[in-house]
């Protein structure tokens, strides 16, 4: 039996990006790229899992409300992984140019996009069963246990949807 609550920490895990954002956009701001690096690598690490759980466990139980909606969910998350992909590059430098942090900050924005759209399936996992969710509850677990970050697991272990 699982005691991890999936709605709940799904959300738990957007507001925690959502914030992890809006903290690199302000500290790109404020030319302070040391900081935004540490702060998307904690990111980095802690979506990791919920991706994962998204793709392999959630996307394919709500698909019985969404039906080929789903696949416009993976395929958002191709351009997410993308995108990350990009800020990382660009957060790997010691100083950014003005175009360089804008760039960047255009990328976490984007990012902060998807955070908003994502949080909207909150309100169609609700009507999943109990069992459902409790099946939720312990591949969110399992997921986390794995830990493999966000890029680790999109070069590795993703199966790209075909
Ligand atoms: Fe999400």
């Amino acid at each position: 039996m699982s005691h991890l609550d999936p709605i709940n920490e799904f959300r738990e895990d957007h507001r925690k990006v959502r914030d992890g954002l809006l903290d690199i956009i302000g500290s790109l701001k404020a030319k302070d790229v040391t900081r935004a690096r540490v702060i998307l690598g904690k990111l980095n690490t802690l979506v990791g899992p919920h991706f994962r759980y998204e793709e392999e466990t959630l996307y394919p139980a709500l698909r019985v409300f969404l039906g080929e909606y789903v696949d416009q969910l993976l395929e958002e998350h191709d351009g997410v992984i993308e995108t990350a992909r990009t800020c990382a590059r660009l957060l790997e430098k010691e100083t950014l140019t003005d175009k360089e942090a804008e760039e960047a900050a255009h990328a976490a924005r984007a990012l902060l996009v998807h955070v908003s759209n994502c949080d909207g399936l909150a309100i169609l996992s609700e009507r999943l069963n109990s069992e459902q969710l409790e099946e939720l509850g312990e591949k969110f677990n399992q997921a986390r246990k794995a830990g493999v970050p966000l890029l680790e697991w999109a070069d590795k272990i993703r199966k790209k949807p075909s």
